[in-house]
C-alpha cells in the first residue's frame, strides 16, 4: 500500500513527530510512504519525496515541517480539484492522510465524500478544532507566551508601564486564556468576548490605586473592542480560504489605553515565534500517539475519520463532525481567568 502524507496551513511544532510516528509505525506493516510537499498544493502540481525510514530519523524534536507546508484550497477551482484527483491516481496513492487545521481538514472532508480515502490528524496552535480535546502544538505555543510573560512583566513592571501582549488565536482565544493564566496576566481579550475599552481602562486604573503600577494586558489577534464592528485587520487582502491576515490589536490598545488613562503603554506582538521551534514534551507525545492512530486506522481500514483525543484516550471521530465548527474557549475556563484580573 502506498500512503501519501501532507502538512497544510500555517506550521506547527510537534508535525514532524506525527510524520515519523506514521512511517515508523506504517513500516511495521510493510507500506510505503510518499510525502506531498506544500500542503493541497502539492498535489495541484504535483511535488513529492520518498518518505523513507532514514528520512524519518532524527525529526522528532524538530519544528516546522519536513513536507513544508502552504495555505493552497483546491476546492476553489475546478480545475485544481482535477488535479488533485487525477494526481492521487497518477502517484498511486491508496490513502492521503492529511496532517492541518479546520482548513486543511475541511478540504479532506469534500474529497472523502467524493470517495477518496483520507485520514485526518489534527494539528493548529490555536487549539479550536471540534471534535478533539486538544491539538498538538498549542502546548508550545503556551508555553513561549508564558515564557514571553515572564520576561515583559519585570521590565513592565520597572518602567510602571501598561504592555499589550499580542498573541495569536483568529476566532478562539485558547492562547490567551492559557498563555494569560499560567504568565499572571491581568486581563486577557479574546474573541469570543468584545470588550468594553473603558472597562479594561478602569481595571488598569483601579490596579494603580491598589498599589500595583504596572498591567499585563493579553489580547488574542482576533479580540475587538464592542465599538468597533468586527476583528483589526493588517489589509484587506484574503487567503485561499478567505481569512483576512490579523494584526493590530495589540498596538490599537496600548494606545487606547495611553490615552484614556495617561498611563505609559506598550505593545508586542509575539507572532510566529508561537509557532517556530521545537516542540514540548506534551506535543511530542501526542503528535506521536496522533501519528500511530492514523496508521493504524489506515491498518483497520477505517476512512473519511480524524483521530482525536477525548480524555485521556486517543479515539476517532467523523471529519464531517471534527470541520463542522471552531471549538471556542469554555465559559468555565475563561471565568477562572477572570477571577486574576486587575
Ligand atoms: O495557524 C493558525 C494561525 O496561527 C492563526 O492564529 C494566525 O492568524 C495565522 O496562523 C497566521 O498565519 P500566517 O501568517 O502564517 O498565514
Amino acid at each position: 500500500m502506498n500512503i501519501g502524507i501532507l502538512t497544510g496551513g500555517g506550521d506547527c511544532p510537534g508535525l514532524n513527530a506525527v510524520i515519523r510516528a506514521i512511517v515508523k509505525r506504517g513500516h511495521q506493516f510493510g507500506y510505503d510512504f510518499t510525502g506531498i510537499r506544500d500542503g493541497w498544493k502539492g498535489l495541484v502540481e504535483p511535488m513529492t519525496m520518498k518518505l523513507t525510514l532514514d528520512a524519518v530519523s532524527g525529526i522528532l524534536p524538530t519544528g516546522g515541517t519536513i513536507l513544508g507546508t502552504s495555505r493552497t484550497n483546491p476546492m476553489k477551482s475546478e480545475k485544481d480539484t482535477g488535479a488533485v484527483i487525477n494526481n492521487i491516481k497518477a502517484l498511486g496513492l491508496d490513502v492521503v492522510i492529511a496532517i492541518g487545521g479546520d482548513d486543511t481538514l475541511g478540504v479532506a472532508t469534500k474529497l472523502s465524500a467524493k470517495g477518496l480515502k483520507m485520514i485526518g490528524v489534527p494539528k493548529t496552535i490555536d487549539n479550536d478544532l471540534s471534535g478533539t480535546d486538544a491539538t498538538f502544538g498549542f502546548d508550545t505555543a503556551v508555553s513561549i507566551v508564558t515564557w514571553a510573560l515572564d520576561r515583559l512583566h519585570s521590565t513592565t513592571e520597572s518602567h510602571h508601564r501598561v504592555m499589550v501582549v499580542e498573541v495569536m488565536g483568529r476566532h478562539a482565544g485558547w492562547i490567551a486564556v492559557h498563555g494569560g493564566l499560567a504568565g499572571g496576566a491581568d486581563i486577557i481579550l479574546i474573541p469570543e468576548k468584545p470588550f468594553d475599552i473603558d472597562a479594561v481602562c478602569k481595571v488598569v486604573s483601579a490596579r494603580r490605586q491598589n498599589g500595583k503600577n504596572f498591567s499585563l494586558v493579553v489580547a488574542a489577534e482576533g479580540a475587538y473592542p464592542k465599538e468597533v464592528s468586527g476583528i483589526i485587520t493588517k489589509d484587506k487582502e484574503l487567503d485561499a480560504f478567505g481569512h483576512a491576515k490579523l494584526g493590530g490589536i495589540g498596538e490599537f490598545l496600548a494606545k487606547e489605553i495611553e490615552e484614556r488613562t495617561g498611563i505609559e503603554s506598550r505593545h508586542v506582538v509575539l507572532g510566529h515565534l508561537q509557532r517556530g521551534g521545537t516542540p514540548t514534551a506534551y506535543d511530542r507525545i501526542l503528535a506521536t500517539r496522533y501519528g500511530v492512530a492514523a496508521i493504524e486506522l489506515v491498518h483497520a481500514g477505517k476512512f473519511g475519520r480524524m483521530v482525536a483525543l477525548r480524555g485521556n484516550d486517543i479515539i476517532d471521530v467523523s471529519l464531517a463532525d471534527a470541520t463542522s465548527k471552531t471549538r471556542t474557549v469554555d465559559p468555565e475556563t475563561y471565568r477562572i481567568a477572570e477571577i486574576f484580573f486587575g
